[in-house]
């Protein structure tokens, strides 16, 4: 996720650009960078860091003129962030520059192209092949040239598109990346969202899909890929400048919740091909992978969690001893790790201290490292031998979703990619779960739309006191998110239990109205699930169960259900966490609590 903008009128374009690159910092901040047309040139300026750095480098934008242009904010992809990765980039002779914001997922393919044609690259971004394939490809005609580039590109793209040659004109184009256009007096503006051009208009057009829009001075001309105009509806937007950061949500939290389906496509998609799960990113022989005999995990919080999870997927599917171990204990227990153990850090951030230090401590007993991490160039990515990211872009609020949600994604990722190696997991279930992998988007599209039901139940239960989330086998796994979630956000005492353990002790806090959130999902242990549920409410407890839509009898053992699609039983968290999100979610609203940033926590824990 990166943020675009785009400037054309009669006054200096990039105190604009500038404004309106900060209103969309919340969608990446490791680089940023404009340019602009004088008249005879394209100028660019870019640079690393925040935007700060930038507005140094351009005396706030007064160091540079034109009257068009474009700028981009970073979330890096391809290329850790670096002033030559960051946008705009330029095609050779530095006759078009493009800022984009998605993935080129055919980008080295065309890259090996245009270098067999003689053309050099400057960055490591798939985002510079589309200048390049642009200056290939020009015929006089920007629009056709662009149309002609667009039939080579697969992936995703918002694009704006800036020719030395053409000052009064830029092109912009959408598929799948949110792009707005912002119709002004003699002036017109594009950007990835509302709020970096709610000072100027409020009158946009909303791209769609493979819509390509021609903005000069006086007017914006929508066009399809076979060169149709499209006739579009202005919309009038009257939200406040701060619920449009938000995308009109209240909190990030709640937007990032309803991002998922979106982050677990990103993540999957592009590495699957042809039906076959394609890890490029790992640089371990199958041999070299054949002669682990453990597999260890290292993570803190909610990517610990997902570490759990990971525990029984891959024994499940690889049949190899797995544990899943919290950082902070992992680094000062003398661990038996050697170089037949393959080690797997998880971290959203990248640079959690006792993350960072547990794998440099697994690192040194020999252990090959593969780290599953959100942003591109962060000190775990880089530090691992091998990285596979997930694109989940941005996360801002403090409590993890989204992130959770990809992590998740891409172990499963990798249990069907091992399990291949190993021969552990046959054709038929590779096909199987290749299939549901692929389909979780929707199905998570399902769950959030049952979100008023999940509303209603934390409007009847947000003044509980004490909470314990139950569950078996990988329900177990996904209680601890769960509870970890409320707690977090609405400050309200929770534990996780083994649903089996409960009565090993802790079933004695089980008083009238405690409220047990009993997660019943994994259909091998639902009968045994059912029979701790029927325990705690002989005690007096009120039970939330959540189930899979095929187990309507559980509607007769506890007070409220929350019932979620089938999927295959390893996959069952990715949908059931979404509930549990909610959950938390509307409990802190209902309560009053900062939601996006709750007390004493920060997004980035750097300290031990
Ligand atoms: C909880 C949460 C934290 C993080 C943990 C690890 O919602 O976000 O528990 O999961 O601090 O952070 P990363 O993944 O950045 O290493």
């Amino acid at each position: 996720m990166c943020g675009i903008v785009g400037y054309i009128g009669y006054e200096q374009a990039a105190p604009f650009l500038l404004s309106g690159l900060e209103k969309l910092e919340y969608r990446g901040y490791d680089s940023a960078g404009i340019c602009l047309n004088d008249g005879k040139e394209l100028i660019v300026k870019k640079t690393k860091g925040k935007l700060l750095e930038l507005k140094k480098l351009t005396n706030n934008g007064a160091d540079i003129n034109g009257t068009v242009g474009i700028g981009h904010t970073r979330w890096a992809t391809h290329g850790e962030p670096s002033d030559v990765n960051a946008h705009p980039h330029l095609s050779d002779s530095c006759r078009f520059a493009v800022v984009h914001n998605g993935i080129i997922e055919n980008y080295l393919q065309l890259k090996d192209y245009l270098i067999s044609k003689g053309m050099t690259f400057r960055s490591k971004t798939d985002t510079e092949v589309i200048a390049q394939l642009i200056e290939f490809y020009y015929d006089g005609d920007l629009v056709d040239t662009v149309i002609k580039v667009l039939g080579k590109l697969d992936g995703s793209y918002a694009l704006g598109v800036i020719s030395r040659d053409c000052p009064d004109e830029i092109i912009a184009v959408r598929k799948e990346s949110p792009l707005i256009i912002g119709l002004g007096e003699n002036e017109n503006y594009i950007a990835s969202d509302v709020p970096a051009i709610l000072a100027k208009t409020r009158n946009i057009y909303r791209l769609e899909n493979n819509e390509i829009a021609i903005l000069r001075r006086d007017g914006v001309k929508i066009i399809n890929t076979d060169r149709e105009d499209v006739v579009k509806k202005i919309e009038t937007i009257n939200w406040d400048i701060d619920a449009a950061e938000k995308g009109g949500y209240e909190h990030f939290m709640f937007k990032e919740i309803m991002e998922q389906p979106k982050a677990i496509h990103d993540t999957v998609a592009p590495r699957i091909k042809n039906g076959r799960v394609v890890l490029d990113e790992i640089n371990l022989t199958p041999e070299q992978f054949k002669g682990f005999n453990k597999i260890n995990i290292l993570a803190c919080g909610s990517a610990y969690h997902v570490g759990v999870v990971a525990k029984y997927v891959f024994e499940k599917y690889l049949r190899i001893p797995v544990e899943a171990d919290l950082a902070s204990e992992f680094r000062y227990r003398d661990p038996i790790v050697n170089e037949k153990t393959l080690t797997i850090v998880i971290s959203q951030s990248g640079e959690t201290a006792d993350t960072k230090e547990a794998m440099k401590e697994a690192k040194r007993r020999g252990s090959h490292v593969i780290s599953i991490v959100n942003v591109v160039g962060s000190a775990i990515a880089c530090e691992s031998d091998d990285v596979i990211y997930t694109w989940a872009g941005p996360e801002i609020a403090v409590a993890t979703t989204k992130a959770y949600s990809t992590q998740l994604a891409v172990v499963y990722l990798m249990a069907i990619y091992f399990g291949d190696i190993l021969g552990t997991v046959k054709k038929d279930q590779y096909d199987e779960l290749v299939s549901e992998l692929l389909s979780l988007p929707e199905k998570i599209k399902t769950v959030l739309a049952n979100e008023e039901k999940v509303q209603y139940l934390a409007s009847k239960l947000f003044n509980c006191m004490d909470v314990f989330f139950i569950g078996r086998n990988i329900d177990y796994a996904l209680s601890l998110e769960g509870s970890l979630k409320l707690k977090e956000i609405s400050y309200i005492h929770s534990e996780a239990y083994a649903a089996g353990e409960l009565k090993h002790g802790t079933i004695s806090l089980i008083e009238d109205g405690t409220l047990v959130i009993a997660l019943a999902t994994h259909e091998p242990l639902i009968a045994k699930t059912i029979s701790n549920m029927e325990e705690v409410r002989t005690r007096g407890a009120n039970v939330l169960c959540l189930a899979c839509e095929d187990h309507k009898e559980i509607e007769s053992v506890a007070q409220n259900t929350i019932f979620i699609p089938k999927c295959c039983d390893m996959m069952l968290p990715s949908l059931a966490v979404v509930p549990l999100q909610l959950f938390a979610y509307y409990v802190a609203s209902l309560k009053g609590c900062d939601i996006d940033k709750p007390r004493n926590l920060a997004k980035s824990v750097t300290v031990e």
